[in-house]
């Protein structure tokens, strides 16, 4: 499993295999977010997929909140409008096509959320400066890749990426088959 650390995308259609019904009995959203995002805040939501984690994401932001949801494959963000439409809340969610070298995305965030995906980056060293940047100060990063590709090893080295662009290690929140860290900028 080590060689999937990089250059391996997951394909729209293998995100079946886990972003089914059966998810929330594993990763419950609410849960997994509620404690890092307030009203009105903006969200990125990096490697969104179909959106399983966006739509929560505007259900706690609100209206006066926004969700940008991001992913390098449009038939990610097909899904993700379909869904966003289907719960009432597309108009708090904007879909965002990233470039496999660059998010793209200008606007200050309050948090970011990337779930299952660093793994998936080519050039991680950019893709967490970038995310550095465009981190409001006091901004939350909330990383979660899943134990089956990444080893504690892999992980301890993306927590030394961010020690090295400044990011303060805040936690490591408990998410089943995960590792975690919360960071603050
Ligand atoms: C394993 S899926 C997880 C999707 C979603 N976070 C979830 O939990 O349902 C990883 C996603 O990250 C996206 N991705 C991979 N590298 C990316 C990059 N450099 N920028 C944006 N999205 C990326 C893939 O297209 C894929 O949709």
């Amino acid at each position: 499993m080590e060689q999937l650390e990089s250059n391996f995308t997951c394909p729209w259609w293998l995100l079946f295999t886990f972003d089914n019904p059966m998810r929330k009995l594993v990763h419950n959203p609410n849960k997994i977010l509620r404690p890092y995002v307030s009203t009105g805040n903006t969200v990125l939501d990096v490697g969104c997929g179909m959106g399983y984690f966006s739509l929560e994401l505007a259900r706690l932001v609100g209206p006066k909140g926004k969700v940008i949801a991001g992913d390098l494959q449009p038939q990610m963000l097909a899904g993700l409008k379909k869904r966003a439409r289907a719960a009432g809340v597309q108009e708090l969610i904007q879909p965002h096509l990233c470039l496999p070298t660059k998010i793209g995305v200008t606007e200050p965030v309050d948090m970011i959320f990337a779930f299952w995906m660093v793994h998936e980056v080519t050039n991680r060293k950019a893709f967490m400066q970038e995310l550095f940047s465009m981190l409001k100060p006091d901004g939350i990063l909330l990383i979660v890749e899943p134990i089956i590709h990444v080893t504690r090893k892999n992980f301890e080295a993306k927590l030394d990426l961010g020690f090295e662009l400044g990011f303060i290690e805040v936690s490591h929140p408990q998410i089943a088959l995960s590792r975690s860290v919360i960071f603050i900028k």
